[in-house]
């Protein structure tokens, strides 16, 4: 069998991205708060989350957002879960075990499990997790 690339190009981030929101959006736990409460523009928000990734995993600058504020935003109204960030980084990692494997692979899922760890203690009422 042909062993799976890296994720190291720009373009395999934004088709990570793709795939992983498909996921969201089909999810139990996650669509409630991506489609029915903060009703986002998917245009938008897939070009931004490829620039996150691809600056925090790739050196690539062109994110310039900030996740915490508007996180908290969401959270203050509906709490966020610990189930829902359980959730989050579990379709984030198999998404990328499905398409990518590599020292690149390995990390954007140790930083997705770290950054969902802070999240859940610094967002405004969310649920703290514990990573497990
Ligand atoms: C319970 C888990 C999570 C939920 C329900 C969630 C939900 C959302 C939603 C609905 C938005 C759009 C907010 C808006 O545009 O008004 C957003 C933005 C964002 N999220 Fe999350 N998120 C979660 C976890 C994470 C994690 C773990 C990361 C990073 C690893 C992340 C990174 C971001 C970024 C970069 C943005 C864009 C911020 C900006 O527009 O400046 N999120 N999130």
């Amino acid at each position: 069998m042909t062993p799976l690339p890296d994720l190291d190009q720009p373009e395999q981030i934004a088709e990570l991205v793709a795939k992983f929101y498909e996921r969201v959006r089909e999810d139990d736990l996650l669509r409630p708060v991506f489609v029915d409460q903060a009703n986002i523009n998917w245009d938008e928000h897939l070009p931004k989350l490829t620039a996150f990734w691809c600056k925090l995993e790739l050196g690539i600058p062109g994110f310039h957002g900030a996740p915490t504020p508007k996180h908290s935003a969401l959270s203050s109204i509906e709490p966020f879960r610990a189930e829902q960030f359980s959730r989050w980084v579990e379709l984030f990692h198999d998404t990328v075990d499905r398409g990518w494997q590599g020292p690149h692979a390995d990390s954007v899922k140790d930083r997705a499990r770290m950054i969902a760890q802070v999240q859940s203690r610094v967002v405004r009422g969310a649920e703290p997790w514990d990573g497990a």
